[in-house]
């Protein structure tokens, strides 16, 4: 009975994105990508690599496109299936664009102006505060709306986007009717938020300035390790769970719980009056070999162009298929000419 149910029923979507714009992070995988492999059997899954929003900051041309690619192969080798899943580059899917513009018609000006990653990056790049920055919401909420997504999985940063999404797609259907599908945020419930290494008050961060902060999912595994060797603790010398009190040590206990599985009890008997120094070690060499499988499997795919290809293009054709039924609708409403 149950099985039949779930084979009538039309599965809930999912669309999230990352930005192509660093080189994923502890942080992203612990906190997201990991995360999405087990969503693909409930749900319809689409994921995007962000690049067209990648360039409301200045890119180095060649760089993004190894990142786009990377992180391409990095998303399948964290276990992202293919087949089961739609991974796709928003720049190969024009419909983003043409719903961007769209949106941008119902989106205001002070409703934009209010946003606090617009207020953020334009502080942060004050010689580059371009329209596209500003604007970024609007693509992103055309990202979202072209899919009808049900989903959008992402960080607490991300939850503001998602907000102005829904006041965009209830004001578009307050004119027009029922076009758009309301997307809710998905917060996932574990492993969420890992801190920077240096700063743990900072969530880990790719842009974070100080290298040492952030652990990258693709870094080699001397790195890895150097960086929790000097990570940020306290003087107390005690493995304890406080985040209040003592967040950076909490942050390692949160990473260290995440990869295998202890729960902070557990950890805090393991390290019981040994000082944080063994702590950090065995946290690193956890982190490594969480991630040592994904790494040799990002290479493999990287060095098979062809096949990376054929997912792209793939992704890029089934993303349009859904995308274009939404844009042709959209296009309809407002009063274009079909062509
Ligand atoms: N703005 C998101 C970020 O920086 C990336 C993104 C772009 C996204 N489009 C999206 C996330 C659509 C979810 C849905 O993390």
């Amino acid at each position: 009975m149950e099985e039949m149910k779930t084979e009538t029923i039309q599965k809930k979507r999912i669309l999230s994105g990352i930005q192509p714009s660093g080189d994923l992070t502890l942080g992203s995988y612990l906190g997201a990508i990991r995360n999405w492999s087990a969503l693909a059997d409930e749900y319809d899954c689409y994921y995007m690599l962000a690049d067209m929003h990648t360039i409301t900051v200045r890119q180095t041309p060649a760089e993004l496109r190894r990142r786009t690619l990377t992180q391409l192969a990095a998303y399948i080798a964290c276990g992202l299936d293919p087949e089961k899943n739609v991974l796709f580059i928003q720049s190969h899917v024009p419909a983003h664009a043409q719903l961007g513009w769209v949106l941008d018609c119902y989106t205001m000006f002070g409703e934009l102006s209010r946003m606090t990653q617009f207020k953020d990056k334009s502080a942060k790049n004050a010689d580059n505060i371009n329209a596209g920055l500003f604007t970024y919401p609007a693509l992103m909420a055309a990202d979202i709306l072209l899919y009808q997504a049900d989903l959008v999985p992402v960080g607490e940063d991300q939850k503001q986007h998602v907000e102005i999404c829904r006041d965009i797609a209830a004001r578009f259907n307050g004119i027009y009717g029922d076009v758009f599908k309301m997307p809710e945020p998905y917060i996932a419930k574990v492993g969420a938020r890992v801190m920077s290494l240096t700063s743990p008050e900072n969530k880990m961060s790719k842009s974070d300035r100080d290298p040492n902060g952030c652990v990258y999912m693709l870094e080699k595994p001397e790195d890895i390790l150097r960086k929790f060797k000097k990570a940020v603790t306290d003087s107390d010398a005690c493995v304890r769970f406080d985040p209040k009190e003592k967040p950076g040590v909490s942050n390692l206990m949160q990473i260290y719980a995440v990869t295998t599985g202890k729960d902070y009890g557990v950890i805090e008997r393991e390290f019981e009056g040994q000082g944080y120094g063994a702590f950090k070690s065995a946290v690193g060499e956890a982190v490594v070999e969480l991630l040592r499988p994904i790494r040799e499997e990002t290479e493999r795919l990287l060095a098979d162009k062809a096949y990376l290809e054929t997912i792209y293009r793939t992704g890029a054709e089934r993303a349009s298929y859904v995308a274009g039924k939404t844009l042709r609708k959209v296009y309809k409403k407002v009063g274009f000419v079909e062509r």
